[in-house]
């Protein structure tokens, strides 16, 4: 079993940002910069937000944080919005979801210019991704993928299933192991909440990518022999013995599994810095221009 290391590969991924930035300041181009919009106080958001911003720093881009209470009015953040849509300075930007209620993710999403939208979230980006043309591809797939590809771990004609259809995670995951490339040229099942037949399509899976939120939910007996497999969840189990209070856990029963697969990823470690990494790399294209002038 091969344990795939998501922090030390995202660590030399961000070396390898940071270089190329340093050349660009170095032709007298200007540092990429990325924004990201947080509302509210959610314990995760906070995390996730705090990562992205010392990402940024490793990777010797620019960032600014801009902060809302969770009482903001969507007006008000669809005005920060177009602001950072028309800010040149500005390469990419990212609002941090999940929203409060009483704002419409879609309609937030929708108002980012998808030149922009380096979390590739926007329908525009979606559906570039979906047809295999250039653009903005979400941050977990593209680390996922990335993953199998410093890992050399063979996709082609592989029966791969994918638990959960987010259309962060599941949805473009899909999408992305059927593409006619390396990785991908797989067949690809995408198993949910109302699928009946999950864990027998589990066990038949040659790959296995599990984005369904709940912890523990892949256990032994749903694992090939010889198995790869990926690990999304990052569910906070609250946990006394730590001084968090909490546990970061996968959405796969990690010391039962492990012994059976081929490559598998941990939890923390695996994925996640993963997700960080890809955001970077989308944040360095926009600072190049690349996908949209
Ligand atoms: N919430 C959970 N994952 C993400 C992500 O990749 N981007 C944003 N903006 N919000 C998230």
């Amino acid at each position: 079993m091969t344990l795939i290391d998501g922090k030390a590969v995202s660590a030399q991924i961000k070396k390898e940002i940071a270089a190329e930035v340093a050349d660009m300041v170095a032709r007298g181009e200007k540092r990429p910069h990325l924004a990201a919009i947080l509302v509210g106080h959610d314990g995760g958001s906070e995390t996730y937000v705090a990562a992205k911003v010392k990402a940024c720093e490793e990777c010797g881009f620019t960032s600014t944080l801009i902060r809302y209470e969770s009482d903001v009015t969507e007006e008000e953040l669809l005005n920060k919005v177009n602001e950072l849509n028309a800010d040149p300075d500005v390469d990419g930007f990212i609002v941090q979801l999940p929203l409060p209620k009483h704002i419409s993710e879609q309609k937030v999403i929708e108002t980012i210019d998808y030149r922009k939208d380096v979390d590739g979230f926007h329908p525009i980006n979606v559906g570039r991704m979906s047809i295999g043309l250039p653009c903005y591809v979400s941050a977990t797939p593209s680390g996922i993928l990335e993953l199998l590809k410093r890992y050399h771990i063979e996709t082609q004609g592989k029966k791969c299933v994918v638990l959960g259809r987010s259309n962060i995670v599941g949805k473009p995951m899909a999408a992305l192991m059927m593409q006619k490339a390396y990785p991908g040229d797989a067949t690809v099942t995408v198993c949910h909440s109302r699928s009946r037949n999950l864990v027998e399509e589990c066990r038949e899976a040659d790959i296995i990518i599990a984005a369904l939120g709940q912890p523990n939910f892949v256990k032994a007996d749903m694992v090939k022999e010889g198995a790869v497999v990926i690990d999304v969840g990052t569910t906070r189990v609250p946990d006394a013995t730590r001084k968090s209070g909490f546990k970061l856990t996968g959405d796969v029963k990690f010391d039962e599994v492990a012994p059976k697969c081929s490559f598998i990823t941990p939890v923390p470690g695996g994925v996640g810095p993963m997700t960080i990494v890809s955001l970077m790399k989308n944040t360095l294209l926009a600072g190049k221009k690349e996908i949209y002038k």
